[in-house]
């Protein structure tokens, strides 16, 4: 399973990044609007800024929606570098825009899929990457990470290609279920990539080695 962090956070990306285990990185308007970013120039900076950290797959999200508007901002997008992923909502429209960038050889991530029904329509179009949202779903009293399990049973039946980019992770433990499910990637907070490494027994032995260590100096 790869490893995306979600977010637009520079610091975070290369903090990341420096682990060595970071194959790309997802991106929303929200996200975006947290690091203050304002204006068309900067937007793009900044997901040029990311790219040139990560050299690997990045999710840039359209705010058209329709199907003309999706392509014509996803074409900006796609021209400023060749690993952005054009990111679009799972909506008539963008279903059509997702359609027309495979056809014309641009990635894509569908977004704000939340059920299985959604997956396979992206999955139709040609999409790169669908992005059913865990949390969200855990959030709603459902179980996002059975809804993962359908999506990969889906399409491993079918053959689909579209990767299942397991999305709205909020804990280690998300990121762990995907991974027994069949999630081809995971976009995590950098909290929860941190996360995976907790095991108290790990302090605890830790701290005995080298307390043991310090007794043979
Ligand atoms: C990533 O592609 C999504 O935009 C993101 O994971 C949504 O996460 P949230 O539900 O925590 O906002």
């Amino acid at each position: 399973m790869k490893f995306f962090i979600d977010t637009a956070n520079l610091d975070q990306i290369r903090e990341a990044n420096d682990l060595g285990i970071l194959d790309g990185v997802t991106t929303n308007p929200s996200l975006m609007a947290k690091e203050g970013i304002k204006g068309t120039e900067a937007i793009l900076k900044h997901y040029k800024d990311i790219c040139d950290i990560v050299h690997a797959p990045v999710s840039a999200e359209v705010i058209s929606t329709d199907f003309a508007g999706i392509v014509e901002e996803g074409k900006k997008l796609a021209a400023i570098d060749p690993n952005i992923v054009v990111k679009v909502p799972m909506i008539k429209e963008g279903i059509k825009a997702i359609k027309w960038f495979t056809d014309n050889g641009i990635k894509t991530n569908c977004t704000l899929v939340f059920s299985a029904g959604q997956a396979i329509l992206a999955a139709k179009a040609g999409a790169t990457y669908v992005s059913p949202f865990i949390g969200r779903i855990d959030d709603s009293s459902w179980d996002g990470v059975e809804l993962i399990a359908q999506i990969s049973h889906i399409y491993r039946a079918q053959g689909f290609e579209t990767q299942i980019l397991a999305a709205s992770i909020r804990n280690a433990l998300h990121i762990v279920r995907c991974a027994e499910v069949g999630a081809d990637v995971c976009t995590c907070p950098l909290s929860s990539i941190l996360g995976l490494l907790k095991h108290p027994l790990t302090d605890l032995g830790l701290a005995q080695f080298l307390a043991d260590a310090k007794g043979m100096a």
